[in-house]
């Protein structure tokens, strides 16, 4: 196999090296291009661009396969925990007991904020969206801890990712507490991660939420299959602010923006919303699908699509498993969850979805969950950041350990006026 790629441009041979994955993605590494040839790549979307090299988490959207750190995420799903995941991302390996146990000591030691902190929640509106008040938060945190500002040097990582891990959660509670005129609720060293992210959203301080193991599990899995995605556009925005060297906390409330856009993490509350709206409307769903496939109609099916699964996603499966024992468990009945699957059903027999090789991603049933857990609709793409950010921790990580790391900064064909004279107010036409 030849290593590498040649290139014809006007009547030269150019020869660019090709680079071998470990699963045997190539790739045409085409760092000399524009000094050997003056030529730039042009990839609208970034659709054919690996934008770096990394060791986190491995993708075959074709085969529907996602495995972090080597490990499928079935595995994970079945025997790990969120935290200890959160470990194996952040650290590359799983924990021994004495590691993750230290590191869980580490998450309880963080969990408060800055008591002064709490004086920023009084400035939102009560219907402040969470996720703005999740980004604000993260980047006010660097304020409190003046050790943040700066990049962070390696031996002080480990507690910053611990206190942004940590804190992601008790934020994503306080927020939500604030937006219901509700008292915050503190963490309590007692709960384990996931457990104390339930009590810090459903405790009253004269009643304590009932924790049930099967909506602690269910919520840790939410939590898990939302861990990493490789460079998705939060974590390639994660990477992109890493890359000019602001801190940790900058980086993820950067991340945090992007995945909130509809597209992105905010599918996952637009999916309830669609659901909710095909109810109302007493559609099963089938004018619903006609419309998403009408590029003029401007409605598209939420949850449905992935850049890089033409697949299953894997996610998607494992969610809509749990989502059935669930639901079944807590002996719910969601009549959303019959038109996601008569959704589903429909479009995957429709030629348009199976043409364009379609199919539900990890927003289409989650949301379903998130409700039976009684999580309210505009928290969930809160919840997918507070899932999200073991992986945008370890990406953020592999650009400070990577002594070759530098700014990143793309280029762009432009397409705008060539050069003209300024033209005083009074002379304009
Ligand atoms: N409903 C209807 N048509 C669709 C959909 C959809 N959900 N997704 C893609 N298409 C069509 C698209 O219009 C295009 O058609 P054509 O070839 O005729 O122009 C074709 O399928 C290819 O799509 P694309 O827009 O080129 O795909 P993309 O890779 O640029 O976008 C996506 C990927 C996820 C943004 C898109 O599929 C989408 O908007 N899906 C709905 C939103 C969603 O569920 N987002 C969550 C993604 S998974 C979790 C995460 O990463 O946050």
């Amino acid at each position: 196999m030849s290593n590498t790629a040649n290139l014809e441009l006007e009547g030269k041979t150019y020869s660019l090296p090709v680079v071998s994955g470990s699963e045997n993605e190539k790739a045409i590494a085409i760092g000399s291009l524009r000094d050997t040839t003056g030529y730039i790549t042009l990839d609208d979307g970034y659709g054919n661009t690996g934008s770096c090299s990394s060791k986190i988490t491995f993708i075959d959207g074709e085969k529907g396969i996602l495995r972090y750190r080597g490990i499928p995420i079935e595995e994970l799903s079945e025997k790990s925990s969120f935290i200890e995941t959160a470990y194996l991302l952040i650290y590359g390996e799983l924990p021994d007991h004495a590691q993750l146990r230290a590191f869980s000591d580490l998450l309880t030691q963080n969990a408060n904020l800055h008591e002064d902190m709490k004086h920023h929640f009084e400035g939102f509106p009560p219907n402040a969206h969470p996720m703005a008040i999740l980004s604000a938060m993260i980047n006010a945190s660097s304020c409190f801890y003046p050790g943040l500002m700066g990049r962070a040097n390696k031996e002080r990582f480990d507690i910053h990712a611990a206190r942004l891990l940590s804190q992601v959660r008790t934020i994503a509670a306080f927020s939500y507490r604030k937006s219901r005129g509700l008292p915050t609720m503190y963490p309590k060293p007692v709960y384990k991660y996931t457990a104390n992210f339930l009590h810090m959203m459903f405790s009253e301080p004269y009643q304590d939420y009932q924790l049930k193991p099967e909506v602690v599990k269910a919520l840790d899995l939410i939590f898990l299959l939302h861990a990493d995605h490789e460079q998705n556009c939060s974590t390639a925005t994660v990477r992109m602010v890493a890359s000019s060297q602001a801190n940790l906390f900058a980086c993820a409330a950067a991340g945090v923006c992007a995945l909130w856009g509809p597209l992105h993490g905010g599918a996952n509350q637009a999916v309830i919303e669609m659901l909710q709206d095909i109810h109302e409307s007493g559609d099963d769903g089938s004018r619903f699908i006609q419309a998403a496939k009408d590029k003029n109609s401007g409605q598209k099916l939420m949850g449905f699509g992935h850049r890089v699964y033409k697949n299953y996603d894997p996610r998607a499966k494992i969610i809509k498993v749990a989502c059935d024992n669930l639901l079944n468990t807590l002996h719910v009945s969601d009549p959303l969850l019959d038109i996601a699957k008569h959704l589903e059903e429909a479009a995957l027999r429709d030629d348009y979805f199976v043409s364009r090789k379609l199919y539900p991603n990890v927003d289409f049933y989650s949301g379903i969950i998130m409700r039976a857990l009684g999580i309210p609709v505009e928290m969930f793409t809160v919840i997918f950041a507070i899932g999200r950010m073991p992986g945008w921790i370890a990406n953020f990580k592999e650009i400070l350990d990577d002594p070759k790391s530098r700014i990143y900064r793309p280029r762009q064909v432009y397409q705008g006026p060539t050069l003209r004279p300024y033209v005083s107010i009074d002379q304009r036409p």
